[in-house]
């Protein structure tokens, strides 16, 4: 086994373990890939400014998100069918997030459900992310599951109106829902261990694995090629659908995908607690700008409006930092965690997320600063 010393060890690690098909829907981003090269190489180009001489013995890594104090700034990204990477993986996913005291937000594509992972970790700081689906009734329902289950803070993703460009899956075969074809069955064939470990155990205990949220008369197999109209993704949403739900949800609300200053107001003015300034890993639009770019004008119009949540393209500790001096009150992560899963279950996810967190104290060390909100950027953005 090799050694896993970073982000990239694992997803190297993750590489040799899943299908091709699974590894690229997780890694790769839109159409020609320009946003997601451009996410790092922007994140490269931000720098931080130490200040040295400080005799900072201990640092402290603590935030306050929506009222809740958690112990770093990062929170875990809702992303669909975690549950593939390794079998009950949402499960493994929150139980790690609960263990070093973060949150983790679960996908309305999970293949678990929300009381199973509560069942599985039931002190875990669970929020769940929104996905609309044209029958707003049966969002409804499923949104009263949720709030049962103990989920006070609710993530709507406004930047996922239709599906993404995305050729790689088309070339690989992979489609959500997934259709067999030789290519596929090929690939998942000479991926034994994930087979056996993944597939096969779903397969023999719970049934061939779906999308775990899908309303009984409409779960699909995620073998079956069409989804019923009714939980088709609401391409019309709009800001009177979250006046809505701003209405009738009890708890907090976030809206995901926002890159504007402007839209940032129209969150605050529909009565949201937040915004997730991300471009969704660059995954859907290839010419969307790097979060890092936009959120420090959003941080400075909306920071003490709002609760400013920032993701994509973080690799290192040091990127964590980089969001929170550019304006981020704490950020997402979406593919690391499913790294972790993937090289090693439950306690690879432990290890990354531990990782990650001595990453952050390393930097803080290193620029001589207590918390991370106390560093600032050299604004160097290329
Ligand atoms: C495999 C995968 C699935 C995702 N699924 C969802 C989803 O269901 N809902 C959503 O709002 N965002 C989804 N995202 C986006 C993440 O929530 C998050 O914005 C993004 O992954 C952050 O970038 P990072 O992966 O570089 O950390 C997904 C991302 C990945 C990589």
């Amino acid at each position: 086994m090799p050694l896993l010393l970073n982000a990239q060890d694992y997803r190297a690690a993750a590489r040799r373990l899943l299908p091709k098909a699974l590894f690229e829907y997780i890694d790769r981003g839109a159409e020609d890939e320009n946003a997601l090269r451009r996410l790092r190489d922007v994140l490269d180009a931000v720098h931080l400014v130490p200040t040295v001489l400080t005799g900072h013995g201990e640092r402290n890594l603590q935030a306050e998100v929506l009222g809740h104090k958690i112990s770093m700034p990062v929170i875990i990204a809702p992303t669909a069918l975690a549950g593939m990477v390794s079998h009950n993986g949402e499960i493994k996913i929150a139980r790690a997030a609960e263990r070093i005291g973060i949150p983790a937000c679960i996908s309305t594509q999970s293949v678990t459900t929300v009381e199973e992972i509560r069942a599985g970790a039931p002190a875990a700081n669970l929020w769940f992310q929104l996905y609309l689906w044209k029958d707003r009734s049966l969002s409804r329902a499923l949104l009263e599951r949720v709030q049962k289950a103990g989920v006070d803070t609710l993530v709507v993703t406004a930047d996922t109106p239709t599906g993404p460009k995305r050729e790689y899956n088309q070339r690989n075969g992979f489609a959500i829902p997934i259709k067999y074809s030789a290519r596929l069955g090929i690939d998942v064939a000479t991926h034994p261990r994930w087979l056996a470990g993944v597939l096969m155990r779903y397969i023999l205990t719970t049934g061939m694995p779906t999308y775990g949220h899908y309303p009984e008369e409409f779960r699909s197999s995620v073998t079956r090629a069409q989804l019923a109209e009714r939980v088709k993704l609401e391409n019309l949403l709009n800001w009177n659908d979250i006046h809505e739900l701003r209405r009738w949800w009890k708890g907090k609300l976030i809206i995901k995908g926002v890159l504007s200053v402007e839209d940032a107001e129209l969150a605050h003015a529909a009565g949201a607690e937040g915004i997730v300034v991300s471009s969704h890993d660059a995954r859907n639009l290839d010419i969307l700008p790097a979060p890092i770019e936009v959120l420090p004008q959003i941080a400075d119009r909306l920071g003490d409006k709002l609760e400013i949540i920032a993701d994509s393209g973080i690799q290192r500790g040091s990127d964590v930092v980089k969001y929170v001096a550019s304006g981020a009150k704490a950020v997402m992560i979406g593919r690391l965690p499913l790294w972790g899963l993937a090289a090693g279950g439950e306690t690879g996810a432990d290890n990354l997320l531990s990782m990650l967190r001595n990453e952050i104290d390393l930097t803080l060390t290193m620029l001589g600063r207590k918390t991370p909100y106390e560093c600032k950027t050299s604004a160097t953005h290329s």
